[in-house]
């Protein structure tokens, strides 16, 4: 472990003797067992599968080094990629360590400060575009094919094989798949990548179960569960504000096939979530990743019997990424003393825990 996906899983990857091996550190995340938040939703074996420690902080970074490597392979001059942040993060990083250009379209004034400032960082070419993540997709996806540029988005089916990894991974940690999946859904090339990972490890014999995939997305960017695109998508998880997800029919593939449901969370039980995730499991997700808890919240309260079943939630990026959020939604106790030692005894002993 820790050698990066295309060494780990080679065997399983579209790789061959031309395709370059290398690893920005990607792949080999904890897998966190939860100590509150799953015994009081009466959940003995819930688990944390923390993809924010990502060498760039999400999930994309899995897939990113595959789509990269298989670019170099063909001799590409460059990618290109449209984001609501992280793909771009992910996108310029892996650029700059292969010497590739990176061009990224991002919705103007949609992203979270902290993508913007790592697509900034390491060098991307930005375009802002006035328009929705999706109008962004489609202009990226029309762009790229009358030119030799590689499209590096989740339509680009090495992204889907190298996020595939993290079924690998979780189901070797556990020795087999868990009952259920919990992950949010934006593009849903994520869903599809996971139920395709655990797909294969069932084929080869690796995973007894199947799980149960449970997709959620935004109640104001759902397209899914409605049925309908979303023209104008709202929520304040930016990261999932997508009304015309690419991998659409795939993501209800996995829904059907493992008997599971795509269903949607409002901003207030993301928030919520997000909440509870810091500040009971110490875990910094960011709002988008808080969907998969806020989820499992949800139907725990609509009935959903967990009793003996394995969980696990993905937290699909860090809450480093979007500290405004952080800031503004917090319901931190910041107390301002003078700098001598009876102030500062003041002021624990008015903020002592009860016990
Ligand atoms: N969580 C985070 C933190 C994301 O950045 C995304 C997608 C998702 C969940 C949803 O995954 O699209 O595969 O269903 N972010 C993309 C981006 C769209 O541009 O960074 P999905």
């Amino acid at each position: 472990m820790g050698v990066g996906v295309l060494q780990q899983y080679r065997d399983l990857l579209p790789v061959n003797e031309e395709t370059p091996i290398f690893s920005m550190g990607e792949g080999d995340t904890p897998l966190v067992r939860s100590r509150q938040l799953g015994p009081e939703l009466g959940c003995s074996d819930l688990f944390f599968k923390l993809e924010g420690c990502n060498p760039t902080g999400s999930f994309k970074d899995r897939g990113m080094v595959v789509a990269m490597a298989k670019a170099l392979e063909e001799r590409s001059v460059g990618v290109m990629c449209a984001s609501t942040g992280n793909t771009s993060a992910s996108a310029a990083a892996y650029a700059a360590y292969c010497n590739l250009a990176a061009w990224v379209l991002i919705p103007k004034g949609e992203v979270a400060l902290g993508k913007l400032a790592q697509a900034m960082a390491y060098g991307a070419r930005i375009l802002l575009v006035d328009g929705n993540f999706d109008a962004a997709l489609a202009l990226v996806r029309e762009f790229t094919k009358t030119n030799p540029i590689t499209l590096v988005n989740s339509v680009n089916q090495h992204r889907i094989e190298g996020q595939k990894t993290a079924a690998f991974e979780i189901s070797d940690v556990l020795e087999d798949a868990p009952d259920y999946l919990f992950i949010p859904v934006g593009n849903a090339g994520n869903i599809t990548a996971y139920w395709r990972g655990f797909v294969e490890y069932h084929q080869l014999g690796r995973n007894e179960i199947l799980p149960k995939m449970m997709g959620f997305q935004a109640e104001g960017a759902a397209p899914i569960v409605r049925g309908e695109p979303v023209p104008y998508p709202q929520t304040i998880a930016s990261a999932i504000r997508i009304g015309n997800p690419a991998s659409w029919k795939f993501a209800e593939r996995a829904r059907d096939q493992s008997g599971g449901v795509i269903d949607a969370v409002s901003d207030d039980e993301i928030l919520e979530a997000y909440r509870l995730l810091a500040s009971r499991e110490g875990i910094f997700g960011e709002p988008a990743s808080a969907a998969s808890v806020a989820g499992l919240i949800k139907l725990k309260h609509n009935g959903l019997d967990l009793t003996g079943k394995r969980v696990v939630c993905i937290i699909t990026g860090s809450g480093l990424k979007d500290p405004d959020m952080a800031v503004s939604s917090a319901q931190a106790d910041t107390v301002e003393v003078k700098p001598n030692l009876e102030a500062i005894e003041n002021a624990i002993m008015e903020t002592l825990p009860a016990r």
